[in-house]
């Protein structure tokens, strides 16, 4: 096994301003609080004392076939919620509401990149769920067959979604920003026996061949039965006769009705797959009844969501934020839905700005990367539109810094909104740990408490809980929660070694923490994942890709500090032999492997790798060395001069 990060190494070293941010908190805005949903500081206490109680009373207000008997069976580290219940998701997030008051609600608002515009009522939506599960039915899908989707953000994709959810099918979105090898070996995972694409999809002005790339990976995917297509861009693309069918095709002339399969709280809704320490992505499974609730109950608290908000979530599909605060949880509300399908600076850098204004966006939910982003671009982009619709902004995936915060909270929140920062990951389904709005003062660093009903704690080395304030550990969560992760396909062994094995009985999200007052400040990966521009990217993973190309004989691969992306990927090669090959080649080659998102920014060709006299590969100097800082101790290296010459092949312009 490699070396763990500790918890203090992947603190960037903090700037005074910084500091001073730390000590700052932002109570709830006094008219803020007076109409929050929860105001009562007891709501901590209350789930605490009796957490069944707490999540079961949450899940009532779901529409459920048949009641369940047992809240919760613990079998450590597996979990089992609301056994024996039944409910049907998409009834839960669409047909419930399309036969109730909120039929005529905008369920979704779309906007495409190029400036088209949709806006589905929960009937409208509902309809075309339905006539897609007939659709799916239609073509041979069952319940517990699984089906990949590799889409751009257009309504249509949740749509397929629930669809799945609908007829019981385990849905697998891959982003679209992956490569064909990214999609064929988590279509194999999955053993999926359709997909659901598009002809393409637009992203700052240009089109996205999602279904050239879907052909090219299904060369190597034999368990594909079928291929629905969305014409979207209008560009031609070849069908294969028998195998691939336009979604124009096959779904409008369904019937509009199409019965909802009944499915156990325990059955699977979907997998997604994600970046671990090894080489290949793991199959996250979430189940039905534990993860709906979860998701239901964080997004109702969390947003503080109103009958009359209007809710916009930045995040693709093709991520969990994606499934858990696009598409479950705010639709299991009855929200309104903003949905946008491209770039945020296309035409230009106010085009979020623009939205929120046109469509009086109250909840805004982004990443600290595009935080900063904005930030970059400038306060006047944000400073032209009318922003006062917006009442709450919330923020996910990496931690985000004071500077970035404080900028958020005026140039976006007007010093007005309160702020969430939300911690959470693919595992948990739902929001883990962050401040109830009305509830809780914000403290910029911090992500905040655990949320109710959730136990968490940090560790240190031996598994001993670390009380000072001023010292980092690992964090942990202690008590099953409802949108837990049950188990990873096809590896449930992986599931317990990974995940519960560090430290017994508590489940381990290799994330290091402090705690301060039982506020909870997130320090970062402690594994070997780094986090681009929120993305979870493997270093094995691109390591795997780099040797997989024949002049790679050895590759090291580490995160380098970047202001806007918050890291950025650095990979040093040794060639084969007197192998020749250029830095971009390299790069083209990990594109082609996993995907533009992990590309890397810099491929050092180096004729050797600081390692220690046993072997082993030194990355904390490989990351000086990056990030242009002296080199921290080097005096296990069996070569020290090699840290000055990768030095110099770094400064060496690309
Ligand atoms: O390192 C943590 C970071 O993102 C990881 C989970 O990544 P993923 O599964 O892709 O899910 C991202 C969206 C939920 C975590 O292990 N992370 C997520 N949210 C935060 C965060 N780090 C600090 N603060 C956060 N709010």
């Amino acid at each position: 096994m490699r070396a763990r990060r500790a918890p203090e190494a992947v603190t960037h070293a903090p700037t005074i301003e910084s500091l001073l941010d730390e000590e700052r908190s932002f109570p709830p805005p006094p008219a803020f609080r007076e109409h929050a949903l929860v105001r009562d500081e007891g709501v901590y206490e209350e789930a605490a004392a009796d957490p069944e109680g707490f999540w079961s009373g949450l899940a009532r207000e779901l529409l459920w076939t048949r009641p369940w008997g047992k809240v919760l069976e613990w079998d450590p580290p597996h979990a089992k919620w609301f056994v024996g219940g039944r409910l049907n998701v998409s009834e839960n997030c669409v047909g419930r509401h399309a036969r109730g008051p909120r039929r005529d609600k905008p369920a979704l608002v779309w906007e495409g990149e190029p400036g088209d515009e949709r806006t589905l009522t929960y009937a409208e939506l509902s309809r075309e769920v339905n006539r897609m599960a007939n659709a799916l039915r239609s073509l041979g899908v069952r319940k517990g067959d699984r089906v990949a989707i590799y889409m751009p953000m257009v309504p249509e994709i949740a749509v397929a979604m629930l669809a799945c959810a609908h007829v019981g099918a385990i849905h697998s979105v891959v982003f679209g920003g992956f490569s064909a090898q990214a999609l064929a070996s988590r279509i194999q995972d999955a053993g999926a026996r359709l997909v659901v694409t598009a002809d393409g999809g637009w992203r700052r002005g240009n089109v996205v061949p999602l279904k050239a790339t879907v052909d090219e990976a299904l060369a190597s995917c034999p368990t594909v039965e079928r291929v629905i297509v969305l014409r979207r861009t209008g560009k031609d693309v070849p069908m294969a006769p028998g195998r691939d069918a336009w979604w124009h095709d096959v779904v409008p002339q369904q019937p509009d009705h199409a019965q909802a399969e009944p499915m156990d709280a325990e059955d699977p809704l979907f997998t997604l797959y994600t970046s671990g320490t090894t080489g290949k992505p793991k199959g996250v499974l979430h189940t039905t009844g534990g993860y709906l609730t979860g998701v239901y109950a964080t997004t109702k608290m969390v947003f503080d969501l109103k009958e009359d908000d209007v809710y916009f979530c930045t995040a693709d599909c093709g991520w969990v934020t994606g499934h858990s605060y696009v598409v479950y949880g705010p639709l299991s509300n009855g929200a309104t839905v903003v949905m946008y399908e491209g770039s945020p600076d296309f035409p230009d850098k106010a085009r979020f700005w623009d939205l929120i204004q046109r469509r009086g966006v109250t909840i805004f939910y982004t990443a600290p990367t595009a935080i900063r982003q904005f930030m970059s671009w400038g306060e006047e982009w944000p400073r032209r539109h009318d922003l006062s619709s917006l009442r709450l902004l919330g923020t996910v995936g990496e931690p985000i810094n004071p500077e970035a915060w404080t900028w958020y909270h005026r140039a976006i929140g007007g010093g007005r909104c309160p702020v969430v920062d939300t911690w959470w990951q693919t595992e948990t389904g739902m929001i883990m740990i962050t401040t109830l709005p009305g509830v809780d003062a914000a403290r910029p660093g911090f992500a905040g408490r655990p949320f109710p009903g959730v136990e968490a704690d940090v560790l240190d080395e031996e598994g001993k809980p670390v009380t000072s304030p001023h010292e980092g550990g690992y964090l942990v969560l202690r008590r099953p929660w409802p949108a837990m992760f049950r188990t990873l396909w096809n590896d449930d062994a992986r599931y317990q070694s990974e995940y519960w094995s560090r430290f017994p009985g508590a489940y381990f999200p290799k994330d290091g923490a402090k705690r301060d007052r039982g506020y909870y400040m997130i320090l970062g990966r402690v594994d070997d994942v780094i986090k681009v521009a929120g993305h979870r990217i493997g270093t094995m993973e691109v390591e795997s890709a780099l040797v997989s190309h024949p002049a790679v004989a050895e590759a090291a691969v580490i995160g380098k500090h970047d202001a806007i992306k918050g890291e950025a990927i650095v990979a040093y090669v040794i060639p084969r032999g007197g192998a020749q090959v250029s830095e971009q080649e390299l790069r083209d080659h990990v594109v082609k492997a996993l995907g533009a998102i992990a590309r890397p920014e810099r491929v050092i060709v180096t004729p050797d790798l600081p390692k220690t006299r046993s072997g082993k590969i030194m990355r904390r100097l490989l990351r000086d060395v990056a990030e242009g800082r002296p080199a921290g101790d080097a005096t296990t290296l069996a070569d020290p001069a090699v840290v000055e010459r990768l030095r110099r092949s770094f400064g060496e312009s690309p």
